[in-house]
């Protein structure tokens, strides 16, 4: 495994993502199956792995914490605030809740579940547009002042919001999704973490499995699966994406990787300052993404699989209109009709 600085921190440059192992694609794993896949990845010399209080309202959280708590001096912890789930009347909500009092409360119920005395980094989820970034961020500042978090990051937020938040408090890393099919980060946000000197950690590096080339249909997709609220994965666009499939997959096998592996490294090679944190329940996909840091793909090889896949050529937005509401990155001119 090669190693990458966030911040203060020498985190492995594939990191993993732990979501799925209690939320989002279908039924999860068992927490058996949770547990061995946390800890395989530990043992594949993963140091830095990525939760937060939304996964599974508190799940994966509770996974995270009980499983790698023997190990804790071993990795850098990062889960996220600001978006949790709530008990009404009818079931727990999600809910974007910025404001200071609901984010110390996150925090303190994290550190219960995580089972530590603090978070090394800890994310705004979602700047919740109700309250100023810089009451929401100022309040994460007392939160480091209090020593329940190391350092702060944020996710979902255009250039603009960085700047204002890293003038109360230094950012050590945002984190977004960013893949050859999301390219938004590059509009300005890459740039703007740049200069200030800020991490940028890539979620859904694999395109929520898009480019692994292993999801040919997604009418097999499970009814609870969040990409059916994607429209990019709906099946009209689906079909248009998947014709760019397979000069894709001839492009890695020609470079003896694998569409996954192909992504990463398309990753990888956008900057040293980006970290991918893949997520997967599978051991056998586990092991495939950790060995893309590994690779070593001609810069030709990594410009054609841009060209190929990127805002252009991909159909359908990422974000369904009320997700899209909720987040605040720069977008891409609409395309022009055909
Ligand atoms: N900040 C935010 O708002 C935000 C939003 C979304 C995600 N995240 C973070 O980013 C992490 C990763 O994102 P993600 O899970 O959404 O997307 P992802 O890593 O791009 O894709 C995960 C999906 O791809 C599949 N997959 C992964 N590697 C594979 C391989 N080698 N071959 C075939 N299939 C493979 C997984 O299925 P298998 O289980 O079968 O491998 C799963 O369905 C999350 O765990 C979470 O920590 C953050």
């Amino acid at each position: 495994m090669h190693y990458r600085t966030l911040g203060a921190f020498e985190v492995s440059a594939i990191s993993l993502g732990c979501m799925s192992l209690s939320y989002a694609y279908g039924v999860p794993p068992s927490a058996e199956q949770g547990e061995r896949l946390l800890l395989s990845a530990l043992d594949a010399g993963v140091n830095f792995f990525d939760t937060a209080a939304l996964y599974g309202f508190g799940n994966n959280e509770e996974l995270v914490g009980r499983v790698l708590k023997p190990h804790r001096q071993r990795y850098t912890l990062a889960s996220k605030g600001g978006m949790a789930g709530v008990s009404f009347p009818d079931g727990v909500k999600r809910v974007i809740d910025g404001r200071p009092e609901a984010i110390r409360k996150n925090c303190e119920d994290s550190l219960k579940r995580l089972q530590t005395d603090v978070i090394d980094l800890y994310y705004l989820h979602r700047w919740d547009k109700k309250v100023p970034i810089e009451d929401s961020v100022g309040e994460l500042s007392r939160l480091v002042e209090r020593g329940w978090v190391r350092t702060l990051g944020l996710s979902e937020v255009s250039a603009a919001t960085i700047r204002k938040a890293h003038a109360v408090h230094p950012i050590t890393a945002v984190q977004t999704e960013y893949s050859l099919w999301t390219r938004n980060p590059e509009i300005a946000v890459l740039q703007t973490c740049r200069e200030l000197g800020i991490g940028f950690v890539a979620f859904s590096p694999v395109g929520r499995a898009f480019l692994t080339g292993r999801l040919s249909d997604v009418q097999t997709l499970e009814a609870k699966d969040i990409r059916h609220n994607m429209p990019r994965f709906h099946p009209e666009h689906y079909a248009q994406n998947l014709k760019l499939l397979p000069a894709f997959e001839k492009l890695a096998q020609e470079a003896q990787c694998t569409p996954a592996q192909l992504a990463l490294a398309w990753l990888l090679h956008q900057g040293v300052d980006i970290v991918p944190i893949p997520g997967t329940t599978s051991l056998e996909h586990l092991s495939e993404n950790l060995a893309a840091a590994d690779l070593k793909l001609p810069a030709s090889v990594l410009a054609q699989a841009g060209a190929l896949i990127n805002q252009s050529t991909v159909s359908g937005d990422r974000y369904n209109a009320q997700s899209q509401i909720e987040v605040d990155t720069e977008t891409f001119a609409p395309k022009a009709p055909h």
